[in-house]
């Protein structure tokens, strides 16, 4: 009474809503290819176990590649009353080979099948990923090399703080995306085993031999509990809290970026090409790409809270719940690779205002630590050459002056230690360049910190 795969118990057909309300294969088609792949792999092993005939293998593997093909050639009818990928794939094996095809599932459960299939998909992912974080690491490498000595103010609380040297930034977002790449990497790592094998939860009565499936897929290891193969999506969790993390560092760059694209900071120009206009107001150049994904990554934390409270609770082992694990993973990778691509060229074609950011950083008293540090080098506490260099600000505010500014009179007020190689010592370059110990914004170690992060150590 129904066409089903599963339909012996049934003697009903399912509910027309109920099919489409079940069904995942909207979303799931995607992972057609890896679906195909781990069939092959375990119609071969259940071939060279002697669980199926060597010419069923042979069939079973030519119906699949033809069904690839046409997959891919988009001349592929899928159906919602097949509900998900595996079984779209499946039943069309059987109608084109038959017997055959009908006895590739043997040893075998969707829930490991869909375990396997969304690794395999991730897997490929997480390596694209990592080839779009290098991407964006060449692009900030590259901005900070073409503006190696550009000097901008350092905030902290977005107040003037110290200056320090455009590159010295940029490295800092390098630092942040090479850890994010540790991650993906890390997530790789323990992503990479192979589920199939785990049967619906119990593991199989038929005589597998999964480490040759695994060799097949080109899975290190083997997952060593059934039960625990199809009920983990952790890894799946993993490689989303890690985009959020990766997410946030690119917000946190976006916020820079549209700041510094205002006309009261002007410190870089976006290219054209990344920025849109206003219906209504002629003048404007909005920073749309970074505000986008500044507004992007709370889809990806969304997501992660998403597929944690699916998971949250659910008994051992597969749940119908966790078909729901799909769009939100799909949709982290999406944003994510798509976000890293768009910066990783908006950052290559950014325009670094040098004078502009000189011109800040010249401001604010940007220099008063040096003040204090040049105090300590005289041999005044540095409590006592705080107290000093905060009187002399104060000094400054009330008279509308600058620290350069001041006399040598001025200054031998504040402190006698306070000599004429003082107007040396606070110029923006000495305030760098003193910067020197490993970390610093020093020029000489900031250039070794490029050559160190472009020699791969
Ligand atoms: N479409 C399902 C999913 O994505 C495949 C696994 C179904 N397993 C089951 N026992 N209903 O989760």
């Amino acid at each position: 009474c129904t066409d089903k795969l599963w339909g012996g118990r049934f003697s009903q057909p399912t509910d027309k809503f109920v099919e489409e309300f079940t069904a995942s294969i909207d979303f799931d088609k995607r992972l057609y290819h890896q679906d195909i792949r781990g069939s092959i792999a375990h119609a071969r092993m259940l071939g060279k176990q002697g669980i199926i005939p060597l010419a069923d293998v042979e069939k079973i593997v030519h119906g699949l590649q033809e069904i690839l093909d046409q997959i891919e050639a988009g001349k592929f009818d899928f159906s919602v009353s097949l509900e998900d990928i595996h079984m779209n794939i499946e039943a069309r094996l059987s109608a084109k080979i038959g017997e055959a095809g009908k006895r590739l599932h043997t040893g075998r459960s969707r829930n490991d099948q869909v375990a396997l299939d969304i690794r395999l998909y991730l897997r490929d992912e997480l390596v694209e990923i990592s080839a779009y974080l290098d991407l964006l690491i060449d692009s900030l490498l590259s901005q900070a090399e073409k503006n190696l000595d550009v000097i901008m103010p350092g905030y902290t609380h977005l107040q003037t703080a110290q200056p320090i040297l455009f590159a010295h930034h940029m490295l800092a977002y390098v630092e942040m995306f090479k850890r994010d790449k540790g991650r993906m990497e890390d997530c790789l790592r323990r992503m990479n085993v192979l589920p199939l094998g785990a049967g619906a939860l119990a593991g199989t009565t038929f005589p597998i031999d999964r480490e040759h499936v695994a060799e097949l897929l080109d899975f290190p290891e083997v997952t060593r509990n059934s039960l625990d193969s199809v009920s983990d999506r952790d890894f799946a969790l993993e490689f989303m809290s890690a985009s959020s993390i990766l997410m946030m560092h690119l917000s946190r760059f976006s916020e820079e970026l549209i700041l510094w694209s205002t006309s009261e900071f002007k410190f870089v120009d976006l290219s054209d090409s990344f920025c849109t206009g206003s219906s209504i107001m002629p003048q404007k150049k909005n920073p749309d790409v970074p505000e986008l994904v500044r507004g992007k990554t709370g889809r990806v934390y969304g997501n992660l809270m998403a597929l944690l409270t699916v998971m949250k609770s659910l008994p051992l082992a597969y749940n119908k719940d966790m078909q729901e694990d799909k769009e939100p993973l799909f949709d982290t990778i999406d944003t994510v690779k798509g976000s890293l691509k768009i910066f990783a060229d908006m950052i290559r074609e950014m325009k670094v205002n040098a004078a502009t950011m000189r011109q800040a950083a010249a401001k604010g008293f940007s220099t008063a630590t040096d003040v204090a540090d040049y105090l300590v080098r005289k041999g005044m506490p540095f409590r006592d050459a705080h107290e000093v260099v905060g009187k002399s600000v104060a000094y400054c505010l009330s008279r509308g002056k600058d620290l350069p500014e001041l006399t040598m009179e001025e200054w031998q007020g504040f402190s006698d230690k306070i000599d004429a190689d003082i107007y040396d010592a606070i110029t923006l370059e000495a305030s760098v360049n003193a910067r020197r110990a490993t970390g610093g914004t020093a020029l000489e170690r900031v250039k070794a910190e490029i050559e160190r992060v472009k020699s791969g150590r």
